[in-house]
């Protein structure tokens, strides 16, 4: 099977900086800018040049030092935003305005205070007067998931004849479901009549905790470009997380008709990166880069990976930038886990002397969370160890 290209676009320092808590200055910006070109994310949404004055300063910096990674400017569907971003982005090698406006009817009533006429005719002029200052134009149609469909049919069609490379379909507050949400792609496809001509892109938030999922679903359903954020990092609940994405396109492939550029080994690094800049922890289980993403602590699951990795692990640890998966002694470990710790250390003891060690150590590890290399060390000067 012939694989597309899936396009990764990182908005971890434009939407990940919006999650409350999470505003970067414009060094921060830089450092994680330069691990996410590292990593290979096509596109670094870098901020929002009209939001501030620094964040104007952020995106100009990050546009000057990033050569390998587009790099966007987020911007309303208005001239002086868009002229903001534009320059912002002047010394970019590959400068991307990315602008927006809401299509759902409850954004365009209460919030926009527009009609559908006026949100198209606002679409059409925004991405004109960004097409004067780039070639590489985004529209994103906000709230699409909870926008008509034949609206939003009308809105991107004109958006592509205006100009527009990319259109975005943002599930901005967390609301579709997969199955529903793949469908709406598919009709987007085939019912645009020019949307041969744009690349399509999702950009899911999680405030059901689906964004992931409903990302892939996309994806599954013709989207090229997905919008998502190191260790999930957003508004609210967050949005899509790109290691997720980028290790289930990677680990199914069987399944997913695309591959990305991303050099995954560098995804741990940024992790830690991103959240030590923020101060966000990340949570032990979560997939991926948490601390037990790769641990294994129970018995049989330890005896499994010690014969056979797979047995209990669907991708290598090392694949995604840990040094390597982890044997964890616990209460609910095995004698093969702690033979094989014991080995590792230097420690060889005989049949008998193992079942003492060995039940020395369930008492040690009902006691405590985790049994470490200097508690084990405890132990065996207790025990002798064999000439
Ligand atoms: O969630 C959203 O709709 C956005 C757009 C501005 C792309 O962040
Ligand atoms: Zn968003």
């Amino acid at each position: 099977m012939t694989q597309d290209r899936l396009i990764i676009f990182d908005t971890t320092l434009r939407d990940g900086e919006q999650s409350p808590g999470a505003s970067m200055t414009r060094e921060e910006k830089l450092r994680i800018a330069h691990l996410l070109e590292k990593l290979r994310v096509d596109v670094i949404e870098a901020g929002f040049p009209a939001a501030s004055p620094g964040d104007f300063e952020a995106v100009r910096a990050v546009a000057r030092a990033v050569k390998d990674s587009r790099v966007c400017g987020l911007t309303r569907a208005r001239a002086p935003d868009i002229d903001r971003a534009a320059e912002a982005l002047k010394d970019a090698t590959a400068p991307r305005i990315h602008t927006f406006i809401a299509t759902s009817p409850i954004h365009m009533q209460h919030k926009l205070r527009m009609t559908p006429d006026q949100v198209v005719e606002h679409a059409i002029a925004a991405v004109r007067h960004a097409r004067n200052h780039t070639d590489d134009v985004e529209f994103s149609a906000e709230d699409a998931g909870r926008s008509e469909i034949d609206f939003l049919c009308r809105v991107i069609e004109a958006a592509i004849d205006a100009g527009a490379r990319t259109i975005n379909i943002p599930d901005t507050v967390g609301y579709a479901i997969p199955q529903q949400f793949g469908a709406t792609i598919a009709t987007l496809l085939e019912r645009v009549p020019n949307s041969d001509k744009a690349v399509f892109s999702v950009h899911c938030h999680n405030d059901l905790g689906l964004a992931v999922a409903n990302s892939l679903a996309a994806v599954l359903n013709g989207a090229r470009q997905v919008e998502c954020t190191i260790n999930a990092l957003g508004e609210r609940a967050g949005n899509a997380s790109l290691e997720e994405i980028v290790m289930a396109v990677r680990t199914r492939q069987d399944i997913f008709p695309v591959e990305t550029r991303i050099d995954a080994t560098q995804i741990v690094p940024c992790s830690r990166l991103v959240s030590n800049v923020t101060g966000f922890p990340v949570q032990p289980n979560k997939a991926i880069v948490g601390a037990n993403a790769f641990a294994h602590e129970s018995g049989i699951h330890q005896d499994g990976v010690l014969k056979h990795r797979d047995t209990y692990e669907i991708m290598r640890a090392e694949d995604v930038g840990w040094s390597a998966n982890r044997i964890v002694l616990g209460k609910h470990s095995g004698r093969n886990a702690l033979r094989t710790r014991l080995l590792e250390l230097g420690v060889e003891f005989d049949s008998a002397q193992l079942d003492d060690v060995f039940a020395r150590f369930k008492d040690l590890a009902d006691k405590k969370h985790e049994v470490f290399d200097e508690d084990l060390q405890a132990l065996v000067s207790e025990a002798a160890p064999e000439e």
